[in-house]
């Protein structure tokens, strides 16, 4: 599998991948715009694209704001794998810290981010527009 930033001219396929991918897609809005600011990365294997994250930089943190995997290529660990990718190039780069919120009930996402280190270190109220909490996950990469 690789890890590549993704084009501009990949919005359409990277929103039906999304809406593929589970009941809660980014805004169509927030995608234009990170691809726009080259802040999303997609995961190929073998020539198909099977998912993207979006993430965004400030000094030495980087924040996963989103991460979706085809629905056809969950549960083969192209989530585990992608991350472990990006985690690996941010820690070369010299970031400190990776941090990420996810619904309390994404229990999948949530396995996964536990399996590569990333540690609980708290709550957002009614953070998500239909009022679901987030929980804060961190990952120290020194
Ligand atoms: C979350 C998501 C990115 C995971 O991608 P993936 O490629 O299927 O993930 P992986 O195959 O690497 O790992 C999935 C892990 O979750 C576990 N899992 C799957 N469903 C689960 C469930 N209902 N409860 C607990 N664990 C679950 C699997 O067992 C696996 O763990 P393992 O490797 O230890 O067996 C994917 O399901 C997705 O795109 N969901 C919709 C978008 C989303 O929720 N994004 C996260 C936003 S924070």
């Amino acid at each position: 599998m690789t890890l590549l930033p993704a084009r501009v001219d990949a919005f359409n396929e990277l929103v039906l991948l999304d809406a593929d991918a589970g009941p809660h897609p980014w805004s169509v809005l927030a995608l234009q715009r990170a691809l726009n600011e080259a802040r999303v990365w997609q995961f190929d294997n073998g020539g198909e694209r099977v998912g993207f994250l979006v993430a965004e930089t400030v000094l030495d943190e980087s924040t996963l704001l989103h991460l979706a995997v085809a629905k056809a290529h969950q549960g083969q660990g192209v989530a585990s794998q992608a991350l472990k990718f990006w985690l690996a190039q941010l820690r070369q780069v010299g970031q400190r810290r990776c941090l990420l919120e996810v619904r309390p009930s994404n229990a999948a996402a949530i396995a996964v981010y536990r399996k590569l280190g990333f540690a609980d270190i708290g709550q957002r109220r009614r953070y998500y527009p239909d009022g679901e909490d987030a929980l804060v996950m961190a990952l120290d990469l020194l």
